[in-house]
């Protein structure tokens, strides 16, 4: 009778609860890039801090993420989720590399209010990026949890 519920709504909270916190952080960037052009000094500085603190929240996600076991567990429960796992985790360095530009651009002491327009493009570009890849892990975990009560 127990087995019957096997979705584990705790990995999937906490994964969920990780992706709000994410998407809080996107928000807080998407704000400081969103100041008047030319941005002041202070201006520059808050979207620095605020994509630096994106920065460092999502290695440490996608570290939980790649060491955390559930992307593993799906597999392991429904062998055919394999391909999507592997696409899943090619994506972390993908989107760190992508984020690590936007930062490169926005710390340059002299950022012209021509690039700091295309900082806030290349970030909304990014946010989809990210956006997707969660989408599609929440997704992945949810098979692989969920698609699991039909076989035992
Ligand atoms: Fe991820
Ligand atoms: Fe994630």
């Amino acid at each position: 009778m127990a087995s019957l519920d096997r979705s584990d709504p705790v990995i999937m909270g906490h994964i969920l609860a990780q992706h709000r916190e994410l998407h809080e952080q996107l928000m807080s960037v998407r704000a400081a890039l969103g100041v008047q052009e030319p941005p002041d000094r202070p201006a520059i500085l808050a979207a620095r801090t605020a994509l630096r603190g994106l920065s460092d929240h999502l290695h440490r996600h996608f570290l939980q993420e790649e060491r955390g076991g559930y992307l593993e567990e799906s597999i392991t429960r429904m062998p055919r989720l394999s391909p999507a796992v592997k696409v899943v985790l090619a994506e972390h360095p993908v989107l760190l590399a992508e984020l690590d530009r936007l930062i490169e651009t926005v710390a340059a002491a002299d950022i012209s209010p021509l690039a700091w327009q295309q900082a806030g493009r290349d970030f909304e570009c990014f946010a989809d990026h990210l956006t997707a890849h969660e989408r599609n892990e929440n997704a992945v975990v949810q098979d692989g949890y969920n698609e699991d009560l039909g076989l035992d």
